[in-house]
């Protein structure tokens, strides 16, 4: 009987300790997009402007981006479907979340900004490998990450803590 009571409770607990951590680990892992980023967009500019030769070191710079941009997506997904109570408050009701900026921005707009911004990361992996010239590579990897950086910049959700408050 006791145990058939706390159960319920129990699972509350592990799922909000769930999104604490998940959403602390969004946080701290943001910081390591935008480096990344910064790294590799200052990068394909070097190339693009010195017509240097591009190496293995510039694609592991690129795949730094592309791939810590992946496990961000991937905790994104996790607080999106499962972990959030705000998205979960939006899929409630689209209607009132639409109307309201607070609730768009989770249901939608940083989604699917991240989203298409992760597309241009990974686009610009796959095509650098395939593209004829080095000054081909550095102008794809210059433009697609300059659009992926500004749709992070656009979308991130400035107004929340920096850094998570453990
Ligand atoms: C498609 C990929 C992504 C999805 C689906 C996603 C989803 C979400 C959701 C649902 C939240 C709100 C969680 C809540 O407060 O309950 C959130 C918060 C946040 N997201 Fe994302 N996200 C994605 C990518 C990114 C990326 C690429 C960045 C930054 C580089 C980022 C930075 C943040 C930050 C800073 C917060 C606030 C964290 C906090 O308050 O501590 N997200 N994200």
């Amino acid at each position: 009987m006791i145990v058939g009571t706390l159960a319920p409770q129990a699972g509350a607990v592990y799922l909000s300790l769930m999104y604490s951590f998940v959403l602390a680990a969004h946080n701290i892992v943001r910081w390591v997009v935008l480096l990344t980023s910064v790294i590799a967009l200052l990068n394909s500019y070097r190339g693009l402007v010195t017509g240097a030769a591009w190496t293995p070191r510039d694609r592991t710079i690129l795949a730094a981006y592309a791939n810590s941009f992946g496990v961000q997506f991937l905790l994104g997904l996790l607080l999106y479907v499962w972990l959030s109570p705000l998205t979960r408050t939006g899929f409630g009701n689209m209607a009132v979340a639409m109307r309201d900026p607070a609730l768009r921005l989770f249901v939608i707009e940083h989604p699917v900004s991240m989203f298409i911004a992760l597309a241009f990361a990974q686009i610009a992996l796959g095509r650098t490998r395939k593209a004829a010239t080095d000054a081909a590579r550095f102008r794809i990897a210059a433009i697609l990450l300059t659009l992926s950086l500004l749709l992070v910049l656009a979308r991130m959700p400035w107004a929340r803590p920096l850094f998570p408050a453990f």
